[in-house]
C-alpha cells in the first residue's frame, strides 16, 4: 500500500467508524455472499480508492467495468447534483413521460450501430432496467417471444443456447443455466429452456439447435468465466448459424461493452452485429444502477406491449441523467481508443513480465481487459499481495488475475500497475 500524506488527512468518507467495526457490522448484519478482501474503501475518485488512513489503492477492477469513466467523474457527479438540486431526479410513476428517459434512449440508440439489420433499417429501441441481470432477463423474454410469435414454437418449449462458464448475473433464471454449481445448488426449481455448450465450439452450437431453439445468448468475451476471447470467427459463425436457423442472437456486453476492450462495443472487433444487445455497468458511469436492452425497433415493438414488461425504477430520472452524461464522457474523452492504446502498452509490459516469471501460464485480453492466468491456479493469493502494494485486483474463475482498471488511466498509472505486477510475479 502507498501511504500518502498521513500527517495531513484529506479523507472524510461517509463515517469515520474504524475498519474493525465495519467488519463486525458486516458479519452481524450483512449476508455473507461475497468473499471480500480486507479493505474498507472510504472514498473513490478517478482511478484511486482511499481507506481511512489515506492509503491509496489503484483500482484495477473498476467494479467489473462499472467505473470505466473513473470513480465520481466530475461531469457525471455534477449532472446528478444538479438533477437533485433542481428536483428532476426523483422516481416518477411510469404512467407519465420524462424527458430524461427519452433523451437518454435517443443518445443510446443512436450510439449503437443498427442492431438486427436483417429485420430492416428501422433504427434501434431501448428498454431500461436497473442491474445488468434484469436486462439479461429482458433479452431472454425477447428471444422467447420471437420464437413463439415468429417461428411458431409452442409457448413454454422455447430453448436458448448458452455457453459453459457463462456469467450473466445471479437471479434464478440466469443461474439456472450457469455452469457453476455454487450459483445453483439449493435454489431450485430452476428455470428450464436453456442448453449449454462449449464456448468457442461452433459445431457444438449447430448440434444443439433443435426445432425449439429460439435464440443464442453469448458474451463476446467471457469476463467472470476466466477472461477468454473466443477463437477468431466464432462470433461470425454464431451470426451465420442464427441467420440459417432464424435464431435471435443476443450479445451480453454488460462487462465488455462501452469501450472496455478497445472498441465502443466488443462485437465491433469482428464486425458481427447481434439481434439484441445488453448493456449495463458503465452505462451510468458507476454512480447509480442503469442497464438496457437494445434491439431493432421492429423487434422491440413485436415483443413488448403495455403490461408485458415494466420496472418501477427502470429508466428513472436520476439514472437517465447519469446515463446521458456517462455516454457523453465515453465519447468526448475517446475512452474506447484510450482503452485500446493504454491496453496495448499495459499488456506488452505484462507479457514482458510473464516472460521473466515462473508463475504465469498465459496472458490474454483486449484493450484494458487483461487476464493473467497463473500456474498454481490461485490468482487470489497474488491479488492479496497486490493489495499490500496499493493495487486492487481480483481473480476471474480462480485461476486468472483480472486487470481491468478505469479507462481513464494514463502512462504513469500503467507504470504503477506494471511495477506492482512485476513485484508479485517475478521472484
Ligand atoms: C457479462 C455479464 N452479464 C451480466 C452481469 C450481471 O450484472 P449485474 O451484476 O449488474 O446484475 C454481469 C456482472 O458482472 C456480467 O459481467
Amino acid at each position: 500500500m502507498t501511504n500518502i500524506n498521513t500527517a495531513n488527512r484529506t479523507t472524510s468518507g461517509f463515517s469515520r467508524i474504524p475498519d474493525q467495526q465495519v467488519f463486525d457490522y458486516d458479519s452481524t448484519f450483512g449476508a455473507n455472499h461475497y468473499g471480500r478482501v480486507k479493505l474498507v474503501v472510504r472514498q473513490a475518485k478517478g482511478v484511486w480508492l482511499t481507506d481511512l488512513d489515506d492509503n491509496k489503492y489503484l483500482d484495477c477492477l473498476a467494479a467489473y467495468s462499472a467505473a470505466n469513466q473513473g470513480h465520481s467523474h466530475p461531469r457525471i457527479a455534477q449532472a446528478l447534483v444538479d438533477a437533485l438540486q433542481n428536483n428532476h431526479a426523483s422516481v416518477i410513476s411510469n404512467v407519465v413521460y420524462t424527458d430524461t428517459r427519452v433523451l437518454f434512449l435517443k443518445k443510446l440508440c443512436e450510439l449503437v450501430p443498427q442492431i438486427g439489420p436483417r429485420f430492416g433499417n428501422n433504427g434501434n429501441k431501448g428498454l431500461c432496467k436497473n442491474g445488468g441481470v434484469e436486462s439479461v432477463e429482458t433479452a431472454i423474454k425477447m428471444a422467447r417471444y420471437y420464437g413463439w410469435k415468429k417461428k411458431g414454437i409452442e409457448d413454454g418449449k422455447q430453448e436458448i443456447i448458452v455457453f459453459n462458464n457463462n456469467f450473466h448475473g445471479r437471479m434464478i433464471t440466469v443461474v439456472s443455466f450457469s455452469s457453476s454449481s455454487r450459483y445453483r445448488d439449493g435454489f431450485g426449481p430452476l428455470t428450464p429452456g436453456f442448453v449449454s455448450v462449449e464456448y468457442g465450439d461452433i459445431d457444438a452450437v449447430e448440434k444443439a439447435v433443435t426445432k425449439n431453439t429460439c435464440g443464442i445468448l453469448v458474451e463476446p468475451m467471457q469476463g467472470e468465466g476466466g477472461m477468454y476471447q473466443p477463437p477468431a470467427g466464432f462470433l461470425k459463425g454464431l451470426r451465420e448459424l442464427s441467420d440459417k436457423h432464424d435464431l435471435f442472437l443476443i450479445f451480453d456486453e454488460i462487462q465488455v461493452g462501452l469501450g472496455r476492450t478497445g472498441k465502443m462495443f466488443c462485437f465491433e472487433h469482428e464486425n458481427v452485429i447481434p439481434d439484441g444487445l445488453i448493456l449495463g455497468k458503465a452505462l451510468s458511469g458507476g454512480l447509480v444502477p442503469l442497464s438496457a436492452f437494445v434491439t431493432n425497433s421492429e423487434m422491440m415493438d413485436l415483443a413488448f406491449k403495455p403490461g408485458s414488461d415494466g420496472s418501477t425504477f427502470g429508466g428513472y430520472p436520476l439514472a437517465c441523467v447519469a446515463g446521458n452524461t456517462a455516454l457523453d464522457v465515453i465519447t468526448d474523452e475517446n475512452l474506447a481508443a484510450r482503452s485500446e492504446q493504454m491496453g496495448q502498452v499495459l499488456k506488452k509490459k505484462i507479457e514482458d513480465i510473464a516472460a521473466r516469471s515462473s508463475h504465469v501460464k498465459e496472458v490474454r485480453g483486449r484493450g484494458l481487459f487483461i487476464g493473467i492466468e497463473v500456474k498454481n491456479g490461485d490468482a487470489m493469493a497474488y491479488c492479496h499481495k497486490l493489495l499490500d502494494l496499493g493495487m486492487l485486483a481480483n481473480d476471474s474463475h480462480g485461476h486468472t488475475i483480472r486487470i481491468s482498471p478505469p479507462l481513464i488511466i494514463d502512462e504513469n498509472d500503467v507504470d504503477y500497475i506494471a511495477e506492482r505486477i512485476e513485484k508479485v510475479l517475478v521472484d
